[in-house]
């Protein structure tokens, strides 16, 4: 029988732990913060880090019970080990090497941005090499994912994650957070040719994306279009339609050049809060010359299901980590790419 794994996750806003038994979810959880955070405008790192330090016994606790198993069953124990706010990351680490120490469990750190890039393992059983592009709050990189501890990125945003556009052009026309949902509601009634957005980098080679002139020229729109001091309710449609709309084609015209980059690829997958916008699937999809993978929403976002299947993955292969596993603000999966710029308001970008 495949080992029972307990995976935790705690490098941003969520609380999160979840038991896998190979690819059974056999339980999933998550204690968002976003409402310790709703009244900041973002989220806050210190009060992150102690809304971890308070919710992950219970968390787990929760897991296992919704599982049907006790620490006893348990045969390991994966951790985000980094990167992220590092004060989340360190809460989670210092648990789970509690945890495994007074349990006798074998311990994994599995890196943040693995769990993303792996899932499509785990909910379609992708085979190696195939070709991810990761897109939230924090993270903007092509990767093709070789083997689950062998990682190449092929490009990732020079500024921006796109949903931190997302989330700051909803603040900017006034929308609530987080700003993709919003935006995608309000772009519905709007026409994305009411305005000529920039299509970002589209006149460089390669697959690096930047996102913050968009914000800039989303700010110019607004001006320009307000009536009496207040912003008419068409314009701001059409401004959420034509932004979305930019930030569609960039995305999908940088994936035909990171799939021809890859041409031994079986799949290109999706991962991260942004792959839930409809009109980006869409686009992602249809620029996709061989098999499209789209994650569930609950595994796209951040949750510790990924991390436990990660963690699956490199128990399979041996990795035992010890006492001094180390928490890591920034840890990129490709160490040989350059790193990349920015640090965002939800962590490192790694
Ligand atoms: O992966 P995620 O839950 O958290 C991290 O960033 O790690 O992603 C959250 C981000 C937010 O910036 C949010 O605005 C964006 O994903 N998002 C969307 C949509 N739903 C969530 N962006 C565009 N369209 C959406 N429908
Ligand atoms: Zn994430």
């Amino acid at each position: 029988m495949a080992p029972l794994i307990l995976g935790l996750e705690s490098s941003c806003d969520d609380t999160a732990a979840a038991v896998l038994r190979g690819r059974a979810i056999l339980s999933n959880t998550v204690l968002s913060q976003a409402e310790l955070h709703a009244a900041f405008g973002g989220v806050v790192p210190e009060i992150a880090a102690r809304a971890h330090v308070e919710k992950l016994d219970l968390c787990a606790e929760r897991a296992m019970a919704q599982a049907g198993v006790t620490l006893r069953d348990i045969d390991a124990v994966a951790v985000t080990a980094g990167p992220g706010l590092i004060g989340g990351v360190m809460a989670g680490v210092m648990f789970a090497k509690g945890l495994s120490t007074a349990a006798g469990l074998p311990l994994i750190g599995v890196n943040h941005l693995a769990g993303h890039a792996l899932t499509p393992r785990l909910t379609d059983d992708a085979a190696f090499p195939y070709l991810v592009l990761l897109v939230s709050g924090g993270h903007c990189q092509f990767l093709r994912v070789e083997r689950p501890d062998a990682f190449t990125r092929l490009g990732g945003t020079i500024d921006d994650a796109p949903g931190e556009a997302f989330d700051k052009v909803a603040r900017l026309l006034g929308l609530p957070q987080p700003g993709g949902p919003a935006v995608e509601r309000e772009a519905r009634a709007g026409d994305p040719r009411a305005f000529a957005f920039p299509r970002p980098l589209l006149d460089r080679a390669g697959c690096d994306l930047s996102f913050s002139g968009l914000k800039t020229a989303v700010l110019r729109a607004r001006d320009g279009a307000l009536s009496d001091g207040a912003l008419p309710r068409q314009a701001r449609a059409d401004i959420c339609a034509a932004f979305q709309a930019a930030v569609a084609e960039t995305l999908a015209e940088k994936s035909r050049r990171a799939l021809a980059a890859c041409p031994g690829a079986t799949a290109f997958a999706v991962a991260g809060g942004v792959a839930a916008n409809g009109a980006i699937r869409t686009a992602l999809e249809a620029a996709c010359d061989r098999p499209f993978l789209a994650p569930p929403l609950d595994l796209c976002t951040d949750n510790a299901a990924m991390i436990a299947w990660a963690g699956a993955e490199l128990f399979a292969l041996g990795r035992r980590d010890g006492p001094d596993l180390a928490p890591r603000p920034r840890w990129p999966l490709d160490a040989g790419a350059r790193p990349m710029l920015g640090s965002g308001k939800r962590g490192a970008k790694a």
